[in-house]
């Protein structure tokens, strides 16, 4: 069994942080969302893995390299442009050849990994096998109705949706999908479907299993979604303390601090993390927060958040519910007139007491 990961794409809906950085890089307890897809693979003992790229693809294969850290061998496949899934499907063709294959979408979160359901898959040997997890907006995403314990119809983002059933972003096919993927037409949104191309599969009487994930799914499309994918992995956190705390800081619950950050004077209260070469100092991080490597806390408050990279808070009372980019600074000043002095990059969103 081989695996198809899709980390092609543009972030729109998570402007501007990925018109820097890729929305699979983005990091979920300080671990770029991809990698924990990576590992749920190697874990089901799957080794060869291409990976669909698009315009962000230098950073991917840069982040991600030949895959030896997982024990993978990856190859690169890049896509002119995101046409859609199943497209991805087509252009994989010469890599995954006769193999049966797990498609895993980058920017999705499984808690439970994909061991179990690549065992059902290859026990079973149905042409399809797709992921279901019920959820209370349907309509955001692919939807299947079942009918008999087997799937009788699938919609992509229906307005008036048949059931709660949508569809994760893992799938495992055989090769039939290949048929399929290059008999369907594009969709409204001018996108290859692979709901359209299973919908084939099972229009020509073939076999598609469902299967009902147990753990929790994040597809992390959305602001929310990265904060509450972020809330859930530090939940599921060990303590480990490798970096250097001082004695007036107060730490309480769950906390990481990675080696090279320093903590001064603080209080850190768990579940949350400090990456490697952070630095904080008189400020306070609360619950559900994930500072990453090389960013500055000073003189500040901040809680459920996530922090990127090399980005400064200074003297900011308070910062909640937030994603900061890469590079950011958020000061505050003593220049007259008090005001606010902004760079905000295209399509953000600043609330502001
Ligand atoms: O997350 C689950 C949902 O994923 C399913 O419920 C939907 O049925 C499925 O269509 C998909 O919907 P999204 O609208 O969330 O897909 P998105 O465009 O965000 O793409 C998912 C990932 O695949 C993302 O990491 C970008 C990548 N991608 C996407 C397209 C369209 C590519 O690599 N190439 C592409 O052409």
């Amino acid at each position: 069994m081989k695996a198809l990961v899709l980390a092609g794409g543009k972030g729109t809906r998570l402007r501007p942080i990925t018109h820097t950085s890729a929305k699979q890089l983005v990091p979920i307890a300080n671990k770029p969302i991809l990698f924990y897809g990576l590992e749920a693979i190697a874990q089901a003992g799957i080794k060869q893995v291409g990976i669909i790229i698009g315009e962000t693809g230098p950073e991917i294969r840069e982040a991600v390299g030949s895959g030896k850290k997982w024990g993978l061998r990856v190859v690169y496949i890049p896509q002119s442009s995101p046409l859609g899934l199943a497209h991805a499907v087509k252009i994989a063709q010469p890599f995954i050849g006769k193999d049966s294959f797990v498609m895993y979408l980058g920017d999705n979160l499984l808690r439970d990994g994909i061991k179990d359901l690549a065992r059902e898959f290859n026990l079973k040997k149905p042409n399809a096998q797709i992921l279901l997890s019920r959820v209370p907006n349907p309509q955001s995403f692919g939807v299947a109705e079942l009918s008999g314990g087997k799937v009788k119809a699938l919609e992509e983002k229906p307005k008036k949706p048949k059931s709660d059933l949508a569809l994760v972003g893992v799938y495992m096919f055989d090769s039939t999908i290949f048929k399929a993927v290059n008999s369907i037409r594009p969709s409204q949104r001018g996108e290859l479907e692979i709901t359209d191309a299973i919908q084939y599969l099972i229009d020509s009487k073939k076999l598609v299993t469902p299967y009902i994930v147990k753990g929790w799914w994040k597809d992390t499309g959305k602001l929310e979604d990265l904060l509450e994918a972020n809330r859930l992995v530090l939940d599921s956190m060990q303590s480990r303390i490798d970096g250097w705390v001082d004695k007036k800081t107060k730490i309480d619950g769950k906390v990481v601090i990675e080696k090279g950050a320093r903590v001064i004077n603080s209080t850190i209260r768990g579940p949350a993390i400090i990456g490697e070469h952070a630095h904080v100092e008189n400020s306070y991080v609360g619950p559900f927060t994930a500072i990453y490597h090389h960013s500055k806390l000073i003189s500040s408050e901040i809680e459920h958040s996530i922090v990127l990279e090399h980005s400064t808070i200074l003297s900011v009372r308070r910062v909640e519910d937030s994603l900061i980019g890469q590079n950011a600074s958020l000061i505050q000043s003593s220049i007259k007139p008090a005001a606010y002095r902004v760079m905000i990059g295209d399509s953000s969103k600043i609330e502001v007491p």
